[in-house]
């Protein structure tokens, strides 16, 4: 969705020199591979703000080799906050441990979780900041990357028209839109958790502006008509789908553990490797306020 917006965004300057590990970038614009650092033991406080840094810097990091256990991983995500419980859990459809989201995907799966562009949970009114994800098995034949997108640069390429425009509108993020369109589970009593986020939202830390809508929960705009609330979210879903220099693609390995921020990405799960399997866990750390607009 290029126009007035066919241009290059001006490239932040990004850290790539840290004391407590090495850092090669995936792309220039996100995502980045750390090395020499050992995740399933605690991380010291210069070790923590490095992490965070590049964490802000890159907004997906790719780590190898990391054999955590269930509770060494829960452990790495309570250094950056309280973990989050999946609303699904209450359904008891997605393993025994509230915090820890089992990522299994097998021949006898009718889908895979997370195979369309999406942020993590954003049908709660405070999503999961951060989401782990630690890949114990890849399909034998390869296959089964994760794509991520860069929300604040799907922002910046928006002409200057389109980014006002969206900066006053809020939309509604639906649970029932994947939970029971998608994956066919069975609603809770009193259903999925609903929430309205401003479609534009401030990310706290970095103070970028992003584009705060997703294929995976976002139902519809508050204040269009039906007609064109379908019509704007289809142009930015496209926009987010069909923008490479948005994207980067993390290949997995057994135990690769990627983190990212859901704040400003969204990622998609490939499901390429029908009937071959792939398994891991994930651990969301639970942001600390409800997503913000431009004041
Ligand atoms: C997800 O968190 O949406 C799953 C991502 C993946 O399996 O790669």
């Amino acid at each position: 969705m290029l126009g007035e917006t066919d241009k290059h965004a001006e490239p932040a300057p990004k850290q790539r020199e840290y004391a407590s590990f090495q850092l090669q970038s995936l792309t220039p614009h996100i995502g980045a591979e750390i090395s020499g650092l050992d995740l399933a033991k605690p991380l010291d406080e210069i070790q923590l703000r490095d992490l965070e840094t590049a964490w802000r810097e890159w907004k997906v990091l790719v780590l190898r080799d990391q054999a955590l256990s269930s509770e060494e991983h829960k452990a790495l995500g309570r250094r950056f906050g309280t973990l989050h419980s999946h609303p699904m859990h209450k359904m008891k459809l997605r393993g025994d441990d509230p915090e820890v989201l089992p990522v299994i995907t097998t021949p006898e799966s009718p889908y895979t979780a997370g195979d369309g562009w999406h942020s993590d949970v954003t049908c709660d009114a405070i999503p999961p900041k951060f989401s782990i994800l630690h890949i114990h098995e890849t399909p034998e034949s390869g296959g089964g990357d994760t794509l991520f997108a860069n929300m604040a640069l799907a922002f910046e390429l928006l002409s200057d028209t389109m980014k006002d425009f969206l900066s006053g509108l809020t939309a509604v993020h639906d649970g029932a839109l994947p939970y029971v369109g998608a994956y066919k589970s069975k609603p809770p009593e009193g259903g999925y958790p609903q929430s309205e986020h401003p479609v534009i939202t401030v990310h706290p830390e970095s103070g970028e502006r992003i584009l705060f809508v997703n294929s995976g929960f976002t139902s519809h705009i508050k204040g269009l008509s039906p007609r064109e609330s379908r019509a704007l979210l289809a142009l930015l879903f496209d926009h987010i789908a069909t923008t490479p220099r948005l994207h980067c693609r993390v290949q997995w390995e057994p135990d690769t553990v990627t983190l990212w921020d859901n704040r400003c990405t969204q990622h998609h799960a490939v499901w390429d490797y029908y009937p071959e399997c792939r398994r891991g866990e994930r651990v969301s750390v639970l942001g600390e306020e409800a997503p913000a607009g431009p004041a």
